[in-house]
């Protein structure tokens, strides 16, 4: 089940941060202002396993008129592979034309294989690449995906 995160699923999403995401993790007090509705535009949606009332995945975007950015999805490593990102993206993806947001914009590292075949999978395309921009020298590669059409992925 996907919902939209609340205040007391700050330590279920910190502790996915560091598994997925590790040096890179936001840290506790960024995700617990996002999840405070600190964050002008920020949305934040959990995975909720079926079996259990546990957090297993979660995504956070920015949503502003015309563009949207999905800035975090993340799923418990045991999970993967079971269409839990795929249900957090459609629902990210709803929330964003709602506010009639055109395109849907994210970064991924250019050696996150994984991520970049479910982007694929979800209709994005590469328009920009940074290089150099992670902290450790790795290139970002900018996908996009407009959001004007109707086919969308279940
Ligand atoms: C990327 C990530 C979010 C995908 O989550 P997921 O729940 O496993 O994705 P889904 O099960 O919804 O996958 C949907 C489709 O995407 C593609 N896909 C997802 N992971 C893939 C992988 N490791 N290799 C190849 N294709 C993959 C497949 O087409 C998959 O469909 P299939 O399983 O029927 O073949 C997950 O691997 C993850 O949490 N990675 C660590 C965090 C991260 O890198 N996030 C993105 C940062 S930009």
């Amino acid at each position: 089940m996907i919902r939209t995160a609340e205040a007391g699923d700050g330590p279920a999403i910190a502790a996915l941060e560091q598994e997925a995401f590790g040096s890179d993790a936001w840290s506790d007090a960024l995700v617990s202002e996002g999840l405070a509705g600190k964050v002008p535009g920020a949305l934040y949606l959990v995975a909720e396993d079926d079996a259990s009332p546990a957090v297993v995945g979660y995504a956070a975007a920015s949503l502003f008129a015309d563009v949207a950015e999905l800035q975090r999805i993340a799923v418990a490593t045991g999970l993967r592979r079971t269409g839990i990102a795929s249900a957090l993206l459609t629902r990210v993806e709803a929330e964003a034309r709602l506010r009639y947001s055109e395109q849907l914009l994210l970064e991924v590292r250019e050696n996150n294989p994984a991520a970049l075949a479910f982007y694929a999978r979800r209709g994005f395309t590469e328009v920009d690449r940074r290089p150099r921009y992670y902290a450790d020298g790795t290139t970002a590669i900018v996908l996009a995906r407009r959001l004007t059409d109707e086919e969308d992925e279940a």
